[in-house]
């Protein structure tokens, strides 16, 4: 669904995309992770055709290019700033947009209605936006890009100042567009959410890309061993297994455990592992 080879990015002297080369394919939801600055926004807007490259290529759907308006068709962008009118209700927002996509009539009712109920705001419609919270309003923005049913969607920093029922919300509507077979790009820099909602991902660092696979794949490459915090009647300990559940067999066989803690490898020790440096808000 989407290509990218050996793209490279300037502003100036430094360099914000280093020879990025990765692929989306079709039907997946696709994480672009790493911290601020790291070059996911620059990234996204060659995508969408919004910045050309320096140097290197993309292709969405085969062979398309970002410039061909058949091809922009088949993209719904949700910016992280929102692009919603405070001052009209959510139907007013979504009628305005739809008609700016050229839908009307019944066409234009049935889209809305569908997209309301994707992103679970069906019963606060007839509300002015600015009632809305931060996360209802990230939800609606949802909504309008989703209005003539793009094939593939692009998320920038979903996430960013929602609350958690709206992030929930996000994420399950996320979950039923993968369901429906829309391939969906985001970007995040909270990788314990990306954790548990992408099917692959690619970590960039300073323009680079530092990993890329499936989310599986990269916590068991990269993700490093089970940390175990036992403490028994002997005392605390702290083990480094691969096994966790066998050690903590083990160890209780031998003197039966008071407490313990357990911490799972993850994509955010993967960064560290990779990187050698945390990831920092
Ligand atoms: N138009 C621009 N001109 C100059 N520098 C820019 C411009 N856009 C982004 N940058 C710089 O490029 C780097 C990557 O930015 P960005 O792609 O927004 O990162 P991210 O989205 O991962 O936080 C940052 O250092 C940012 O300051
Ligand atoms: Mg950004």
């Amino acid at each position: 669904m989407v290509n990218l080879k050996n793209v490279t990015k300037r502003f100036g002297a430094k360099t914000v995309v280093n020879d990025l080369s990765l692929t989306i394919a079709r039907g997946e939801l696709f994480g672009l992770l790493g911290p601020n600055g790291a070059g996911k926004t620059t990234t996204i807007n060659i995508i969408v055709g919004g910045l050309l490259p320096d140097a290197g290529s993309i292709t969405l759907q085969g062979s398309g290019s970002p410039q061909d308006p058949n091809i922009k068709r088949l993209i719904g962008i949700v910016p992280q700033s929102l692009a919603v009118y405070e001052s009209l209700t959510a139907y007013e927002n979504l009628n305005f947009f739809g008609r700016l996509y050229g839908l009307q009539g019944s066409d234009l009712t049935s889209s809305i209605q569908r997209v309301f109920e994707l992103v679970n705001l069906t019963d606060r419609t007839k509300d002015r936006v600015k009632t809305y919270s931060g996360g209802m309003k990230r939800r609606l923005n949802i909504a309008i890009a989703l209005l003539h049913r793009p094939s593939l969607l692009i998320l920038d920093e979903p996430t960013v100042g929602v609350d958690p029922q709206s992030r929930n919300a996000i994420f399950d509507t996320l979950r039923n567009l993968r369901a429906e077979g829309c391939t969906t790009l985001l970007t995040s820099h909270y990788l314990e959410e990306a954790q548990q909602l992408c099917d692959t991902v690619a970590i960039l660092d300073e323009g680079k890309l530092v990993a890329q696979g499936t989310v599986e794949e990269l916590i068991a490459r990269h993700g490093g061993q089970s940390i175990l915090t036992v403490e028994t009647s002997k005392g605390k300990s702290r083990i480094e297994t691969h096994e966790p559940v066998q050690e903590i067999v083990r160890i209780h066989a031998e003197e039966p455990i008071i407490s313990l803690k357990m911490e799972s490898p993850s994509l955010e020790k993967a960064f560290l592992n990779i990187t050698g440096k945390h990831l920092r808000d």
